[in-house]
């Protein structure tokens, strides 16, 4: 997989920028505030079709026009191909169309044309921070592998919301209980679905991340688990009916789910020092960049923010094996400190300064 060309207009704070990478490994330097991670950002939104932080598109938008457009030119098992995401800003909303070759496709469609391993700070605290966090994590790999994975995911989004609006108005006396039992039988059928895909991800990440935690951490032992839903969806789904009209929302179904970390047996969310912490996270997105690899037979571009000054020397290491792998990696940092020499004398060296790239040296 290769990101051949990137050109944005208005996106962020890049009025206009238009660049060429290489095959290997692009650096990108450049002070806080100057562009890296909006730069990256907009390569992840080209394979998830949509940002991986911001709320809402309107704050992807630059200063210069209502509009703004992220394209590409992708390579992909030899084949290229042009990417564009643009969005219009219509009032406060703003409306996002997505090509593929000049042919308009919808935004579930987009993901696995261009895959991507991304890699930020925020990441660092996958294992400590909220059930979503660990959610997002499943979500961003397998729409990119599994066919059919962000029509399931934005399905069940809508089928919660339906869902929950029908709770309320049942607890409100506005509507009787059988209307439910469609959106029952959807939650059913689409959360299954999407709990399968992650069940088998998790399966299939498991032995990758635990070498790596092991090699880093002198033998200790990481062990993952998918936490999804109850095995009998339908009959726990009718079974907390009395409880999702009193909450009035739905409290079985794979938006519940969450990954449990265990370092030598015990849960690495309740005690797992810091550094143990980021050795579990390094593991388990090279597990990803792993998992991508095979299900696609390609390596994904690897996007790495900002992440090699927060790493020690070792987990350093290990992230930067992958780049001898023959993927391409794009790394952002502040500067060229944390990489070793050789690195940078191979890679293609680009500085950010207010929303401009400029080749260095
Ligand atoms: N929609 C936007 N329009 C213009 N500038 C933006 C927009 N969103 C963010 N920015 C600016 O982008 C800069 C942050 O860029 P970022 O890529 O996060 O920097 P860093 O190089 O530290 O990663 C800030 O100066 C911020 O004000
Ligand atoms: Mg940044």
């Amino acid at each position: 997989m290769l990101l051949r060309r990137l050109q944005l207009r208005n996106h962020r704070n890049y009025a206009h920028l238009d660049i060429s990478l290489e095959p290997g490994v692009n650096v990108f330097i450049g002070a806080n505030g100057q562009g890296k991670t909006n730069l990256l950002e907009a390569v992840a939104m080209l394979a998830l079709s949509a940002s991986p932080r911001a709320r809402r598109d309107e704050e992807l938008v630059g200063p210069v026009a209502p509009a703004s457009r992220i394209e590409a030119e992708v390579e992909s098992a030899g084949r290229r191909m042009e990417l564009t995401i643009a969005l219009a800003v219509d009032g406060t909303r703003a409306h996002r169309t997505i090509d593929v070759d000049g042919a308009r496709r919808r935004a579930v469609d987009l993901p696995g044309h261009f895959r991507v391993t991304l890699f930020w700070p925020d990441d660092l605290g996958l294992i400590k921070a909220g059930p979503e966090q660990r959610r997002r994590f499943l979500n961003q790999l397998l729409v990119q592998v599994e066919p059919g994975y962000a029509r399931a995911l934005s399905g069940l989004r809508r089928i919660l919301e339906q869902r929950n609006s029908l709770l309320k108005r049942i607890a409100a006396g506005e509507d009787a209980p059988d209307v439910l039992e469609v959106w029952n039988a959807e939650l059913v059928r689409v959360g299954s679905e999407v709990a399968a895909a992650r069940a088998e991800a998790v399966r299939e990440l498991a032995p990758d991340a635990a070498r790596c935690h092991s090699e880093i951490a002198a033998g200790e032992r990481l062990e993952i688990e998918y936490l999804g839903p109850p095995e009998d969806l339908a009959a726990a789904v009718h079974n907390s009916l009395a409880d999702d009209l009193r909450r009035g929302s739905t409290g079985i179904g794979p938006h519940r789910d969450d990954l449990r970390v265990l370092l030598d047996g015990q849960d690495a969310r309740g005690y797992a020092s810091q550094g143990q912490q980021r050795t579990a996270v390094v593991s388990l997105k090279l597990a990803e960049a792993e998992l991508v690899a095979r299900r696609s037979g390609e390596r994904p571009v690897l996007l790495l923010d900002d992440v090699l000054s927060e790493l020690d020397l070792e987990r350093r290491g290990a992230l930067l094996r992958q780049v001898g792998n023959g993927g391409q990696v794009v790394i952002t940092s502040v500067d060229v400190g944390p990489f070793p020499p050789d690195l940078i004398a191979g890679a293609s060296v680009w500085s950010v300064e207010a929303g401009q790239v400029l080749p260095c040296g």
